[in-house]
C-alpha cells in the first residue's frame, strides 16, 4: 500500500513540473506502458494475501485512472497555453492606420517642357533626341562655327577631351536631324544643355532647352515670324505679343532673340521684366547655308529655320519662381507646391 502511496506521489510530482505537453509522452509510457510502473505493481500482486489481493488490486486500479485523468486534463490545459502564446507572439493591432504613400508629381522642368512639346507636336514637329556629351563637329563646326571663331568663347564650354564636350545647347541636333532625315524636316529636340557659368539665382551650369529645326522649300523669314507667334500665343496665352530684335548666332543668317509680353503684368512694366514689358524666350533665324551644307543639304534649292528656347525660364516665369536652384535642390517642399 505504501508504494503504490508513494507511486502516487512521484507521478504527481512529476506531472506538475511539467511545462511543455510533449513532456507528457514519457510521463505516461513511465507509468503506463508495457513495463511501466503500474504493470511492475500488477506482477508484485501476487506477493499479496488472498484477503489483501482484491483491495491492493482496486487502489492500483484506481491510481491507474487517476493517472489517465490528470495526464489528459494536464494535456489540455498546457495545449490551451502554447495556443495562447503562440496567439500573443503574433499579434497584430488590426485597428492601426496604414501607413501613407506619398503622391508623387511631375517636375516642374518637366511639366513646362512636356506642356511645350504637346503643343509643337500638334503643329507637326516630331521629337529627336541627340545625345549630352557630343563632338565639336556635331556642337560647334557643323554649325559654323570655325575653329578660331570667336562666337565659341560666347559658349562657357565644358570640355571632357580635345574633342568632346557637354552640349552648350540642343543645337548639336541640327546636323543629326539632317544625316536621319531628308526635307522636309521638321523636328524638336529637348534635352539637357551644360554651360560653365556662375550659379546664381537665375543662371546655373545645367538646364534644358528645346530646339526647332524645320527644312523645306521656300521657307521663308515670314514663316518664321507666323509659327513663333503662334506658338508663343500657344504656349503662354492668346494675348501673347512677339518681339523680334536682331541678334547673332553663326549658324543662322538673318539671327533673332525672340521676346514675349511679360507673363507677368502683360507688357505694362513690373519687377520680373525689369519695367521693360518684355521677356527674352528664345533664339532664332534662317539656317545658314553652311549649315545647310555641312548638312548635305542644296542652300539653292533650300531654305528653313531654326530656334531654341530654354526651359527653365519659361517654368520660373509660369509657376512665378524667383531662383533656378530650387528646380535642382530636390526640396520637397518646393516641389510640393508645383503638384
Ligand atoms: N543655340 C542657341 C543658344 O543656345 C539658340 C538658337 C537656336 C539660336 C537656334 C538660333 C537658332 O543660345
Amino acid at each position: 500500500m505504501d508504494t503504490i502511496d508513494q507511486l502516487s506521489k512521484d507521478f504527481e510530482a512529476e506531472v506538475d513540473s511539467v511545462i511543455k505537453v510533449k513532456e507528457l509522452e514519457p510521463i505516461k509510457i513511465k507509468y503506463l506502458g508495457k513495463k511501466g510502473k503500474i504493470t511492475e505493481l500488477m506482477q508484485q500482486l501476487k506477493n499479496c494475501s488472498k484477503e489483501e489481493k482484491p483491495l491492493v488490486g482496486q487502489k492500483i486500479n484506481l491510481l491507474k485512472q487517476g493517472i489517465l485523468q490528470k495526464l489528459k486534463s494536464k494535456e489540455e490545459a498546457l495545449s490551451l497555453s502554447e495556443k495562447t502564446q503562440k496567439f500573443e507572439k503574433e499579434w497584430i493591432d488590426v485597428t492601426l492606420p496604414g501607413r501613407r504613400q506619398k503622391q508623387g508629381s511631375k517636375h516642374p522642368v518637366t511639366q513646362m517642357m512636356d506642356h511645350a512639346l504637346s503643343i509643337l507636336k500638334e503643329m507637326g514637329f516630331s521629337v529627336l533626341y541627340g545625345p549630352d556629351i557630343d563632338t565639336d563637329y556635331y556642337n560647334f563646326e557643323s554649325l559654323n562655327f570655325e575653329k578660331d571663331h570667336p562666337a565659341r568663347d560666347m559658349q562657357d564650354t565644358f570640355w571632357i577631351t580635345n574633342d568632346s564636350l557637354l552640349r552648350t545647347h540642343t543645337s548639336n541636333v541640327q546636323a543629326r536631324a539632317m544625316e536621319e532625315y531628308k526635307p522636309p524636316i521638321r523636328i524638336v529636340a529637348p534635352g539637357k544643355c551644360f554651360r560653365n557659368e556662375t550659379i546664381s539665382a537665375r543662371s546655373h551650369v545645367f538646364f534644358h532647352q528645346i530646339e526647332g529645326f524645320y527644312v523645306d522649300k521656300n521657307v521663308s523669314f515670314a514663316d518664321l515670324l507666323s509659327t513663333m507667334d503662334h506658338f508663343w500665343k500657344k504656349l503662354l496665352g492668346k494675348d501673347t505679343k512677339t518681339l523680334f530684335r536682331p541678334s547673332y548666332f553663326p549658324f543662322v543668317e538673318p539671327g533673332l532673340e525672340i521676346d514675349v509680353s511679360c507673363t507677368s503684368c502683360k507688357g505694362k512694366g513690373c519687377r520680373i521684366c525689369k519695367h521693360t514689358g518684355w521677356l527674352e524666350v528664345a533664339g532664332a533665324g534662317l539656317v545658314h547655308p553652311n549649315v545647310l551644307k555641312a548638312g548635305g543639304i542644296d542652300p539653292d534649292r533650300y531654305s528653313g529655320f531654326a530656334w531654341g528656347m530654354g526651359i527653365e525660364r519659361l517654368a520660373l516665369l509660369e509657376y512665378g519662381i524667383t531662383d533656378i536652384r530650387l528646380f535642382t535642390e530636390n526640396d520637397q517642399r518646393f516641389l510640393d507646391q508645383l503638384r
